[in-house]
């Protein structure tokens, strides 16, 4: 039986969509665009929609439809069911790149001949930068600008010359509200209860400033290696891939100030600012990392100097935050995955404790956000362990999405993002200003970068990432682990 359900209006687009997903046989696409797309068609949050396959790849229609159906199997979530597929299956359309604009265009009016009556265009670009702007020109000369919506994938450019030079002729052929700079990590649910957690309540508030907070770390390690994404990840590395992007955009939002309402203008206008105060990132602050072994992986230089793994000290120079160090860490092939932001308060006073109570032992109190998409958070502290004397050790408050029994309605960051896109909203989406800063800001880094440091995979990347947080300590690996899943739920 098909899944189709009522979605409440409002949410999804107003008209039938027809997506051109251009780099629809890459990696990203197979592991998050179609699966993202057959959860938002099959669920019914799209009037009709139809998909048509771009790439270089040399497929017929059944060819691409067998790769969705693979790609579907191997990494969508969700129970697949036959009839949802079917339907689904019958509206995927395939073009080559060789084709070129004809090509294209004849499969985006035919898409549009079988929804019938009105529609929109959404070209996904899910393209290495380097090809991101020849297929820009693609869809100008094939004529398919009018009612239509881009989704560009991130990095957006390179360095700032290149995120300038893309922009400029971005603009030639699309307006501003047309584009769609995206970030996945901001499309994540735990991401956005930032926001809800930092200006929904009167707790939290008044001490998210640098008179209670000590240091803030946003680290996501990853066990994952390259895949089969060699060649993209030779041009980027860590830096780009991770920190310019979704590294930054989490600063963002766990710095910026209350927006004066959760509208595109007002959100983008504050994390704005907060990039015009972050200082630019000093090369001595950085330390790069590449796993042993990367240089023998197949497609990558015998001789590449691209970190795998990067950690950087972040400073924002304004009235909350001066003085508060922002430490980022993230890398491929570590010891775990996890993307935690962590938020450590400056100790109070201790000298009232007996010697040998374990105040401070354990580093100082914490508020921790887990940004996985069944979100989770944690408060921890010191309290009295029972008993006779004054013994201290650290406990913690949680929360855990998966106990609210809520967590099937998490929409992956992906699908959300998408969703926003076809209903022409920016809220979550990044500024040509915003992307432009970030490169400034990463300037001297990308100039004088420090040399490479092996560091064994499976590890937590290389040893200066000690020195890099002293006198503090990184919180990961974790000393406690989150509290077990109830399977019950709540
Ligand atoms: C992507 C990067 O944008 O984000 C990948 O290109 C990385 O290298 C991925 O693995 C991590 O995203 P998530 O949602 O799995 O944390």
């Amino acid at each position: 039986m098909s899944t189709l359900r009522k979605i409440p209006p409002g949410v999804g687009p107003k008209y039938p969509q027809v997506v051109a997903l251009v780099g629809a046989t890459g990696d990203l696409g197979r592991r998050k665009l179609l699966p993202g797309l057959f959860h938002l068609a099959s669920a019914g949050f799209i009037p009709g929609c139809r998909i048509i396959g771009v790439s270089l790849d040399d497929l017929d229609v059944d060819g691409f439809r067998t790769f969705a159906r693979a790609a579907i199997d191997e990494f969508s979530t969700r129970k697949i069911d036959e009839d949802d597929w079917r339907a689904f299956a019958e509206t995927l359309d395939y073009v080559p790149l060789a084709a070129g604009a004809a090509g294209l265009r004849a499969a985006v009016e035919n898409a549009e001949t079988l929804l019938g009556g009105e529609s929109r265009r959404l070209h996904y670009l899910s393209v290495p930068p380097s090809a991101a702007l020849s297929v820009v020109r693609l869809l100008g000369e094939a004529g398919l600008v009018e009612r239509s919506r881009i989704i560009m994938e991130k990095p957006f450019g390179t360095d700032l010359a290149s995120a300038v030079t893309l922009n400029g002729k971005l603009h030639e052929v699309f307006s501003e509200d047309q584009i769609f700079r995206i970030d996945h990590f901001l499309g994540k649910e735990p991401a956005q209860n930032i926001l809800a957690f930092r200006f929904a309540n009167g707790l939290f508030e008044p001490i998210w400033n640098r008179n209670f907070i000590d240091h803030v770390q946003i680290d996501v390690p990853e066990k994952l290696g390259l895949d089969n994404r060699a060649a993209f990840y030779e041009q980027t590395g860590a830096f780009r891939d991770m920190v310019v992007t979704h590294l930054f955009q989490i600063v963002a939002f766990m710095a910026m100030e209350p927006p004066t309402s959760l509208e595109p203008g007002p959100i983008s206008e504050e994390k704005n600012k907060v990039f015009r105060c972050m200082m630019p990132i000093d090369p001595k602050e950085v330390v790069r990392g590449q796993y042993s072994g990367y240089r023998a992986e197949h497609g990558v230089d015998r001789e590449s100097d691209t970190e795998t793994f990067v950690a950087l000290k972040c400073m924002i120079d304004n009235w909350r935050w001066a003085g508060v160090p922002f430490f980022l860490r993230t890398g491929k092939r570590l010891a775990e995955g996890q993307r935690i932001i962590s938020i450590a308060f400056r100790e109070p006073p201790k000298s009232m404790f007996p010697v040998g109570s374990g105040v401070g032992a354990e580093g100082p109190d914490h508020l921790t956000f887990d940004l996985a998409d069944a979100s989770k958070m944690s408060l921890s502290f010191y309290g009295k362990r029972p008993g006779p004397g004054m013994r201290l050790e650290k406990l913690s408050l949680q929360f855990a999405m998966h106990e609210t029994g809520l967590v099937g309605d998490v929409l992956e960051a992906y699908e959300r993002l998408i969703l926003d896109a076809m209903r022409g909203d920016h809220t979550l989406f990044t500024t040509a200003e915003g992307i432009e800063r970030l490169w400034e800001v990463s300037r001297p880094l990308l100039e004088a970068p420090p040399p490479v440091r092996l560091y064994p995979p499976e590890s937590w990347g290389p040893k200066s990432i000690h020195q890099l947080v002293a006198p503090h300590a990184w919180r990961l690996p974790f000393e406690r682990a989150w509290r077990a899943p109830n399977p019950e739920g709540a």
